[in-house]
């Protein structure tokens, strides 16, 4: 971990923006190291700004995103921003000099990604990191863990979902997230490339996707009157892994009744694993000859939980992901383990989501070297 204050720009405060800010107040206080130096807020209208500087506990505020990034005293900025504005401010911020800590997705197109991760293998002195915060939870790690270490065998197939409801209500108005412009892709964009960051942690990488979308509301209501959706609100896969292994995917943001339901299961040679983020503190795991499914409570013999806390079952939570994203950034800042995913291991997540986009029923190959990524 650093051991000298590192200078911190947040932009945006919404939902993200919050979570960031208890990520980078509390991360020495549960990893140790020194305290950062909270600098800059930024958000619009400067009001805006400059009430939540208060609340968060930044120096200063500002409703100019370009200054908050080259501020002298900023080493490194959390974007948490929409979809449509992560490339400028990456871009500023890797032209800058400075780390950056981003929210997913990456960019609404993959050419947007692509030419983002290029230019971040240009400076690469500076640690990027996307906020694929289901990869930290501890029963997460454990269940990569498992997989490594052989306990399920050798894994044959994966299936997994990802669905919400928060546009299941067709009256729901529109708004710029449901256009290519604005939002780029829709549920694979917003929740896809959360399960699909799981999927290639746990399976290796992807070689072929069949996959189908569908628009559930074609239009929505606004106040000049129906407006079109442009992008899916739910897709489905059928995937083929570099290793053999097959997979099926499903993601949704118009599943009536479901609020996080990342759910996944590994079949294996030798057993099976399950979970559910909606039980984010249970992994059950099965193992051949066993009667049935044992729950293993997420505890201080999980990765990473005991910093947060000494005794199992007293339960991990969303917010708390977070944390671990933003030790992983400063361990890669200090020069320890490197940040994952980086902007080329995201490169590879958008690569899937946009090829599911495109597939229409179609099977299509990933290109991309398949031992780097693996
Ligand atoms: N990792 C996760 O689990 C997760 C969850 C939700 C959202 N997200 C991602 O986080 C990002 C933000 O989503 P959200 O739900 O927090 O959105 P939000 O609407 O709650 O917050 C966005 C913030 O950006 C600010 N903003 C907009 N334009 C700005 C500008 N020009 N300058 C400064 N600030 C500006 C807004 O005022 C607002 O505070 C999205 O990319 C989304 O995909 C990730």
């Amino acid at each position: 971990m650093m051991d000298h204050p590192l200078g911190v720009a947040l932009i945006g405060t919404g939902f993200m923006g919050k979570c960031h800010a208890m990520a980078w107040r509390n991360v020495a206080t549960v990893f140790g190291g020194a305290h950062p130096r909270l600098e800059v807020l930024c958000d619009m209208p400067e009001t805006r700004a400059r009430d939540f500087a208060s609340q968060f506990g930044f120096a200063r505020a500002s409703a100019d995103w370009q200054a908050a990034i080259s501020d002298p005293a900023v080493d490194v900025v959390s974007i948490t921003t929409p979809n449509g504005l992560h490339r400028p401010m990456a871009e500023a911020a890797l032209r800058a000099g400075k780390h950056l800590w981003l929210e997913k997705p990456m960019a609404l197109t993959l050419a947007d990604a692509q030419a983002m991760a290029d230019l971040a293998a240009a400076h690469p002195g500076q640690v990027t990191i996307l906020g694929y915060n289901y990869l930290r939870s501890p029963a997460f790690q454990a269940a990569r863990e498992l997989i490594a270490s052989g306990r399920i065998g050798r894994p044959l197939s994966f299936r997994g979902v990802y669905d919400e409801d928060y546009c299941a209500d067709p009256g729901l108005p529109w708004s710029w997230r449901m256009t290519h412009e604005g939002g780029g892709l829709g549920a694979l964009g917003d929740l896809g490339c959360h399960l699909v960051s799981q999927m290639v942690a746990l399976m290796g990488p992807v070689a072929e996707i069949t996959a189908m979308t569908q628009i559930a509301v074609p239009q929505r209501p606004s106040p000049e009157g129906p407006r079109a959706v442009e992008n899916e609100d739910s897709a489905f896969a059928l995937i083929r892994f570099a290793s053999g292994a097959q997979g099926s995917f499903a993601t949704s943001r118009v599943a009536h009744g479901r609020k996080c339901r990342l759910q996944w299961e590994v079949q294996g040679t030798e057993g099976t694993l399950v979970f559910d983020q909606e039980n984010m503190n249970q992994l059950w795991v099965h193992r051949a000859g066993d009667a049935g499914f044992s729950r293993h409570l997420t505890g201080p013999d999980q990765p990473d939980f005991a910093a947060f806390c000494p005794e199992p079952g007293h339960n991990f939570g969303f917010n708390e992901q977070k944390v671990i994203e933003c030790r992983d950034l400063l361990r890669a800042i200090a020069g320890g383990a490197p940040a994952r995913p980086d902007f080329a291991e995201g490169l590879r997540i958008e690569r899937i989501i946009h090829a599911m986009a495109a597939s229409q029923g179609q099977p299509v190959r990933i290109e991309e070297d398949l031992h780097e990524a693996a």
